[in-house]
């Protein structure tokens, strides 16, 4: 039976319950998260934060500000740090607030619903271009890449690259070229950018000082797997990050989360296994995917992949559950269909066992 599908991955406690299972039972393929784990020093560095919690944290998180400003080599007024990549998408929304928001469909959801909680009108903008597992009709087909919608000065738009749920990465010049050929806020949410072969190079944030209509964003979540402890910034022009600041929680970043994003952003030779991993696994399950019959499989960028299945996956899911594997069933995802899933790039075995139990698991051929 086909249940509502759930608007994002990674739910594992909700999974479990579902399927009476532990929550260490279930593989979850459902969120793009670093299967290495935290770096051991993101934990240690956390557990040490705790001795100070009857004090608060440190307001707008400042020296985690200046450590991404030295990092990426832009002023310190010019990085927001907020809870997560989410909490920054839904603060950059009220730039918008009762204008124009245009977001990619399909796309993430957290871009509309930030858009709809400050009153803006959503603008769903097809992602274009041509697709192996999307129905042209449904993305605006060959159209051309990336059409622009009419929005003017004040208005926002949200674009995803590389691109969750597609894969795809668009190359730098695309990207400028949009924000060049629109008055409006454009917001790079570059969350997976360094899990691309290209990392950096693939990123607008350089070009962020040049530009006050351009805006870029990352995620600590996925490439240091620390999805419970929430951090993400922003990096733009001060004057937009200060009329940000000015409206928000100065402390919506715990301290164990400060503590914890500093020592993953020092952990170098985690960053450079964790590079080598997703650029082998990423190749070695898009091609056990791509064999299976009936399967079509968007070419992957990050650490996750866009399948089409020959049945509803939630079909393929209810026999996948009971045996621990949790896939992300995009029925949520204006644009794809109830045969649309992703699938995490996690290690070796992980990635043999869930290949396995999809080639095992009776799956129909497609019509
Ligand atoms: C494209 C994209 N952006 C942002 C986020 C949110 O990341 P964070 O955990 O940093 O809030 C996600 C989470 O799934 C995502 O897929």
């Amino acid at each position: 039976m086909a249940d509502p599908a759930p608007i994002h991955g990674g739910d594992v406690l909700a999974a479990a319950a579902r399927w009476g299972l532990d929550p260490s039972e279930i593989l979850d393929f459902s969120a793009n998260i670093n299967p290495f784990g935290p770096p051991r020093g993101v934990t240690k560095a956390a557990r040490d934060a705790l001795r100070s919690v009857a004090r608060y944290p440190e307001p707008l998180a400042r020296t985690l500000r200046a450590a991404l400003a030295l990092r990426h080599g832009v002023p310190e007024e010019a990085v927001l740090v907020g809870s997560g990549a989410a909490e920054v998408i839904h603060l950059l929304a009220r730039l918008a607030a009762g204008r124009r928001v245009a977001v990619p469909v399909p796309g993430f959801a957290e871009y509309a619903r930030a858009a709809r909680a400050v009153g803006a009108v959503v603008v769903p903008t097809p992602v274009g271009g041509a697709f192996a597992t999307i129905p042209a009709a449904e993305t605006g087909g060959a159209a051309p890449a990336e059409p622009t919608p009419a929005l003017e000065a004040g208005d926002l738009r949200f674009l995803c690259n590389p691109h969750n749920p597609t894969g795809r990465l668009l190359p730098p010049g695309d990207i400028l070229r949009v924000a060049d050929g629109t008055p409006a806020t454009v917001v790079v949410d570059e969350a997976f950018i360094d899990l691309t072969d290209p990392g950096e190079d693939a990123s607008v944030l350089r070009h962020v000082m040049e530009r006050p209509n351009l805006v870029a964003v990352r995620s600590l979540t996925k490439f240091f797997a620390m999805p419970g402890l929430r951090v993400g910034y922003a990096v733009a022009r001060p004057d937009l990050v200060s009329r940000l600041d000015a409206v928000r929680d100065p402390w919506s970043v715990s301290a164990p989360a400060q503590a914890a994003a500093l020592a993953a952003l020092a952990d170098q030779a985690y960053a450079r296994r964790t590079r080598e991993w997703v650029r082998r696994e990423r190749s070695y399950l898009a091609g056990e995917l791509a064999g299976l019959p009936g399967f079509a499989i968007e070419p992957p960028s990050a650490n996750f992949i866009l399948v089409r299945a020959p049945e509803p996956v939630w079909s393929i899911q209810n026999r996948l559950g009971p045996r621990g594997i949790l896939v992300r069933d995009c029925r949520s995802f204006d644009g794809l269909t109830e045969r649309h899933m992703r699938v995490a790039v996690r290690s070796r075995a992980e990635n043999r066992r869930l290949a396995e139990a999809l080639s095992s698991s009776g799956t129909r051929s497609a019509p």
